[in-house]
């Protein structure tokens, strides 16, 4: 099924039935790595534009592309691109589209992805604008938890940490609202609590959420979402010293609970590695299942799904 959009940009821009054919084509897509890959995509380029630091979202962007039989080329860096030099985003983009039949940027500032795909000729796909959104974050968030738990509709989710300048929680939380009865609990410290920008929108679509700065309140749920204090947006450094560890999951929290607990990666600590041996710790698994989520998206906007 097509999708219902051409740029992916943000997750407020997914309906139900989009959420629902990418769910239906990553599950394929596990199939089809099982199966030693396909020939989908032979032919077609993704240009893989990352100007903020990342691991996870870029290989996994690049693995997708290549489980699909298709190539890819990078510029990484923004000291190493035309950008630094002073070119537009517009102008990066129109290039990149020369080259490439899809794109994917990751940027340090919130709006460019919006800005490329005003002008991208080709797919384009934001994989984090600064404290904005990580659109394919929360689909392989979401793809993990309908996968763990068997079922959205319904589920109680705990998100923890810098709910404030994590762009995951952010587009999560959006796409969670297309679903039945999702519930919140938001575990933070004062000063990084959800923005108004995510809490209106869970005050307009009547979505329970609760805000504490306690973990243990947020235990007693389906899915226990870490993150990590994003020390790259802090202005002051002795703020984030202060804020960086007020949350750290142990085993002894998680062990006797059916609760999932999940993380974007990387953490920086939030997680005791004691927790990785149990049942419970589902964010390596989370990892694997965004390659699945972006086959998808990529076989899905260019239209070969
Ligand atoms: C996240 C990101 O970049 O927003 N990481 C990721 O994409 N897996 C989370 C983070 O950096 O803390």
């Amino acid at each position: 099924m097509p999708l219902s959009i051409q740029h992916l940009t943000s997750t407020k821009q997914l309906t139900r039935a989009d959420t629902d054919a990418i769910l239906k084509e990553s599950a394929k897509m596990e199939a089809v790595v099982a199966k030693g890959g396909s020939d989908l995509l032979k032919g077609k380029i993704l240009a893989s534009l990352f100007y903020e630091p990342s691991t996870r979202t870029r290989l996994s962007f690049e693995a997708a592309m290549l489980r699909l039989g298709g190539d890819v080329i990078t510029a990484d860096g923004l000291q190493f691109s035309s950008l630094y030099k002073g070119e537009t985003i517009e102008d990066t983009i129109m290039v990149a589209a020369q080259y490439a039949d899809i794109i994917c940027m990751r940027h340090p500032e919130q709006g460019s992805a919006d800005q490329a795909a005003a002008i991208s000729p080709v797919p384009f796909i934001n994989a984090g604008d600064g404290p904005g959104q990580h659109p394919t974050q929360a689909l392989l968030d979401l793809y993990t938890i309908s996968k763990e738990r068997k079922k959205v509709d319904g589920i109680h989710i705990t998100m923890v940490g810098d709910l404030l300048y994590g762009r995951t929680v952010h587009s999560l939380s959006f796409l969670l609202g297309l679903y039945k009865d999702v519930k919140f609990t938001l575990v933070s410290p004062k000063e990084l609590k959800m923005p108004e920008k995510v809490t209106s929108f869970y005050k307009e679509r009547s979505i329970e959420f609760t805000e504490t700065e306690n973990l243990e309140d947020g235990l007693d749920a389906d899915v226990i979402y870490m993150t990590r204090v994003q020390k790259e947006r802090f202005e002051n450094k002795d703020d984030y010293e202060r804020l960086k560890l007020k949350y750290i999951l142990e085993a002894k929290h998680v062990k006797d609970r059916d609760i999932t607990v999940l993380h974007p990666l990387p953490r920086v600590g939030e997680i005791s590695t004691d927790v990785d041996a149990l049942p419970n710790a589902a964010y390596f698994r989370q990892v694997q299942n965004g390659v699945f989520v972006r086959m998808a998206l990529l076989a899905m906007l260019l239209q070969k799904s």
